[in-house]
């Protein structure tokens, strides 16, 4: 529901939820942001100090509900994304960001760095292929360690050669949006929670996007298709960040050329913590060499102490378009998984006691590509691919994410909304 009032729009969404179904209200709009998830949020934060009008539309009751509240909370340093792509760009220019970002805001962060560990002969020169990406996407600071270094700097970790890397770390993402949040209020961003985009259609040049209170599809939902819309929106920018289901939404924006939107697949990423860790085995980030579709099971700590481990890579089915428009995946961690995660963790923490791992939680990756293809960059489509002036499509926005969010922030607006 609409919160404060934009031109209108919460009386009209009030007034359209009474009326009959088919009559929709039209309103106009300067720039909606679709997802109030860290990116979303930092869209908006970033149009909202460029003095744009902005309304945020969210499904959910609140704002990051979704992947954003599902993650390892690691700022990552940029290593292992291929030159050239948008995701090792943003990485380090949104690290740097996020640094900034939450120095001068006091968000609770800390540079813990990390460690990647070779724990077999076969993983040694992998270390070396990573350093070497790692320095041609501007990681500096990099250094190889051999085993009995690494393994002095953490008494708990077995490792025959280590890649550690001083600017990696953790951010309190919950911290980190609150303050994005609270900037744009401050300059006049309108938030309305409980609201759906089920769809859109082109008139003109302009998307209509078609929005429901939430409340209503729960009610109504029963897979009927196409959806009344009970309020029309007509804005001059339009941001599709709704992570998960942003393809799914933008295969709903009827008139769109839908040959340029990515199918979606998804996989699963489930953590357990440590039971009863009054002393955490490790101060450092501990990651082993990369598997497909993921970094592997590795240790994040938070800032609470708590220490973590995952995500493994679990590909999943989707859902259909609304059901994930709500948020409707399978999150649950079953605690059969654990099974699996011992013999990863103890290749480089051998120590670790049967039974000490406790389910967590789960997270989704919004993928583009599926099991055995080729990892996809993150996909950012403006007016150049699908022609339509003032909209932004982002796909793809698994990790580095929450890193590159303020990086990504800055990209579209500098190239397409100012
Ligand atoms: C297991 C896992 C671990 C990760 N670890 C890291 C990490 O350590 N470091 C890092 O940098 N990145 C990490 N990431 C990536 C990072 O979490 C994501 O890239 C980032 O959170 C994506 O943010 P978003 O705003 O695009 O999406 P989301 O957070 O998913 O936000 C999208 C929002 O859109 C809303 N929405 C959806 N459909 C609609 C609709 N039709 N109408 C209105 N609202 C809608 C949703 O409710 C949601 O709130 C990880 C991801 C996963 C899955
Ligand atoms: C959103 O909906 C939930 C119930 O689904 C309700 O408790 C909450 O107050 C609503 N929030 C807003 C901002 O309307
Ligand atoms: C949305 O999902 C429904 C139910 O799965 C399906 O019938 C419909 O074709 C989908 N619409 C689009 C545009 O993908």
């Amino acid at each position: 529901m609409l919160r404060r009032s934009t031109g209108g729009a919460r009386g009209a969404l009030k007034a359209a939820g009474k009326l009959a179904r088919s009559f929709a209200t039209v309103e106009k709009a300067d720039c909606v942001v679709i997802g109030a998830g860290v990116v979303g949020l930092a869209v908006a934060q970033r149009l909202a100090l460029c003095g744009r009008d902005v309304l945020v539309l969210e499904s959910a009751p609140t704002f990051g509900t979704g992947t954003s509240s599902r993650n390892s909370e690691v700022i990552h340093a940029g290593i292992y994304y291929p030159p050239d792509s948008l995701k090792a760009a943003f990485c380090v220019r949104g690290r740097e960001l996020l640094y900034e970002y939450c120095s001068e805001r006091g968000i609770p962060h800390w540079q813990i760095g990390k460690l990647i560990v070779a724990t077999g002969p076969s993983e040694v020169p992998k270390l070396s292929s990573l350093m070497d990406r790692g320095a041609r996407n501007g990681v500096d600071d990099l250094r190889m360690m051999d085993g009995p270094e690494a393994m002095r700097m953490e008494p708990e970790l077995q490792c025959l050669k280590a890649l550690f890397s001083p600017v990696s770390g953790i951010v309190d993402s919950h911290s980190l949006m609150l303050s994005l949040v609270g900037e744009a209020e401050n300059h006049r961003a309108t938030f309305s929670y409980n609201t759906t985009v089920v769809g859109g259609h082109l008139e003109g040049n302009s998307m209509h996007l078609h929005v429901c209170e939430t409340k209503n599809l729960d009610e109504n939902g029963n897979g009927q298709f196409p959806l009344q819309p009970e309020l029309v929106l007509v804005p001059k920018v339009v941001v599709n960040s709704a992570g998960l289901s942003a393809p799914l939404l933008a295969k709903r924006f009827h008139g769109l050329n839908d040959q340029v939107i990515p199918p979606a697949y998804f996989a699963r990423g489930h953590y357990f913590t440590l039971a009863n860790t009054k002393n955490p085995p490790f101060r450092h980030l501990i990651y082993p060499i990369p598997e497909d579709g993921g970094l592997g099971v590795h240790v994040t700590l938070d800032l609470n102490g708590q220490v973590k481990f995952g995500p493994d890579v679990e590909w999943i089915d989707g859902v259909d378009n609304v059901s994930s428009f709500l948020n409707r995946f399978d999150y649950s961690v079953s605690a059969s998984h654990a099974e699996r995660f011992y013999p990863a963790i103890r290749k480089y923490y051998p120590n670790l006691k049967d039974g000490s791992l406790e389910p967590g939680y789960s997270g989704i990756r919004p993928k583009l590509s599926a099991l055995q293809q080729l990892a996809s960059d993150f996909v950012v489509q403006g007016e150049e691919i699908h022609g339509v002036p003032g909209l932004v499509n982002l796909f793809g926005i698994e990790s580095p994410g929450l890193t590159s969010s303020m990086a990504i922030a800055e990209h579209i607006v500098a190239k397409y909304l100012t």
